[in-house]
């Protein structure tokens, strides 16, 4: 074993494809979640017997807890992934992205620090704590603009952008202000497996593979760009072992797509994967739908820090991450069905109006 990491957030989507990497690599993981509607233990159930795994079931915003968890495990580090994290449910009730993601943050933090204090000086220089955010909070690009750069100032649009933010100012004034080791990452849409089915990626492909409409939100061109989960995950690790203290990363896939093109590229790999289904074409099933208020138009991230100083590149084309991301949502019927639970299905008929 070579040392212990505190994720929390890790029973969701990228936090758990996360900690399956780290414990390739070794590192034993306690993850702290709190198992919202977005945390599954299922997506990482090939942990369940290994003991370099251990699962705690809480809140970020509990001191006592994460406290106790630091004082007890020890670790090199913490990476924070637990958040609030889509956009929609944002805008129908910012609360719980309020508390999780900036009051919680900052107990996060608070709880940290002092338990960096407490670290003896060899310890203490190599510890870290790691924030992973998102593109998000630079707000929206015109047409032309350059992409995001780490000195782009922050303009966030939604309450979520606004709540990542609000914590990655406050990340950044534990570094500038008490030493805390500090990194900021923000990174760009993410897709692949363990994905939350409420994301465009994994709706439409579940919707398309059951004959359901394909929403697409106004005209469809707004512009995302996207990186493939497990080379995200890959930036942070490098960014744990070899990032400056104080620094942000930009993280991104240089894979700018329209919305539309994503949900036609999707329909015509299906088209080609099940050829006998009796929804070819799947592209019939789109179905443009109202806008999302306040909808960004495009999202461009230069992560050239990254690749320049850490020697990152991402490893998956779009052709490929999304060919690995239908074959596991094909492959995983058993997850698929866990997560379409009661309670997805009323966001479904809450936000689309079925
Ligand atoms: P997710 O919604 O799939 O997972 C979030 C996890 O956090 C869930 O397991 C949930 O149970 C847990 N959680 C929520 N509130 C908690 C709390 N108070 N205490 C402990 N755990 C809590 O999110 P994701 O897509 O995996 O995103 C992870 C992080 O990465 C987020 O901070 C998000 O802002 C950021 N990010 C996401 C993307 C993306 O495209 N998905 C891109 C850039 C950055
Ligand atoms: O940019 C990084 C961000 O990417 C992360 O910080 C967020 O956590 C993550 O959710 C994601 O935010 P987006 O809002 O970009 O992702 P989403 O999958 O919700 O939407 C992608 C685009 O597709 C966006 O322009 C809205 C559009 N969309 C989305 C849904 C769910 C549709 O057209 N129809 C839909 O049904």
């Amino acid at each position: 074993m070579s040392g212990t990491i505190l994720v929390t957030g890790g029973a969701g989507f990228i936090g758990s494809n996360f900690v399956l990497r780290e414990r390739l690599e070794k590192k034993r993981i306690v993850n702290l979640d709190l198992l919202t509607y977005a945390g599954n233990l299922l997506n990482l159930h090939e942990l369940n017997d290994d003991p370099d795994y251990i699962f705690v079931k809480g809140d970020i915003g509990d001191p006592s807890l994460v406290g106790k968890l630091l004082d007890d495990y020890q670790p090199e580090a913490v990476v924070n992934f637990a958040a609030e994290s889509h956009v929609d449910r944002s805008i129908e009730s910012p609360e719980s992205f309020v508390q999780t993601n900036i009051v919680g943050t900052y107990k996060l933090l608070e709880e940290t620090l002092g338990y960096f204090r407490r670290l003896p000086a060899g310890r203490a220089e190599r510890f870290r704590f790691l924030h992973v955010s998102t593109d998000e909070v630079y707000g929206s690009l015109g047409p032309s603009d350059p992409a995001f750069t780490e000195n782009t100032p922050y303009a966030p649009n939604s309450p979520y952008s606004a709540s990542k933010a609000g914590s990655d100012h406050l990340v950044r004034a534990y570094h500038h202000t008490f030493g805390l080791p500090a990194l900021i990452t923000n990174c760009s849409n993410n897709y692949g497996p363990r994905q939350f089915p409420e994301k465009l990626i994994p709706l439409t492909l579940l919707n398309a593979l059951e004959g359901r409409p394909l929403p697409v939100y106004g005209d469809g061109l707004n512009i995302r760009d996207w990186l493939y989960v497990e080379d995200h995950c890959r930036a942070l690790s490098l960014v744990l072992e070899k990032g400056k203290p104080g620094q942000t990363y930009n993280i991104g896939g240089s894979c700018e797509k329209t919305n539309i093109e994503i949900v036609k590229t999707l329909c015509a790999l299906l088209d080609e994967i099940a050829p006998q289904s009796p929804h070819v074409p799947h592209s019939s099933l789109i179905t443009f739908v109202k806008d999302r208020p306040g909808h960004d138009r495009r999202y461009a991230v230069d992560c050239s820090r990254l690749e320049r100083e850490l020697g990152w590149r991402a490893k998956e084309t779009f052709e490929t991450g999304l060919g690995k991301t239908i074959r596991w949502y094909m492959e995983n019927t058993q997850w698929v069905q866990s997560v379409k639970s009661g309670a997805y299905r009323n966001w479904i008929a809450r936000q689309y109006g079925e």
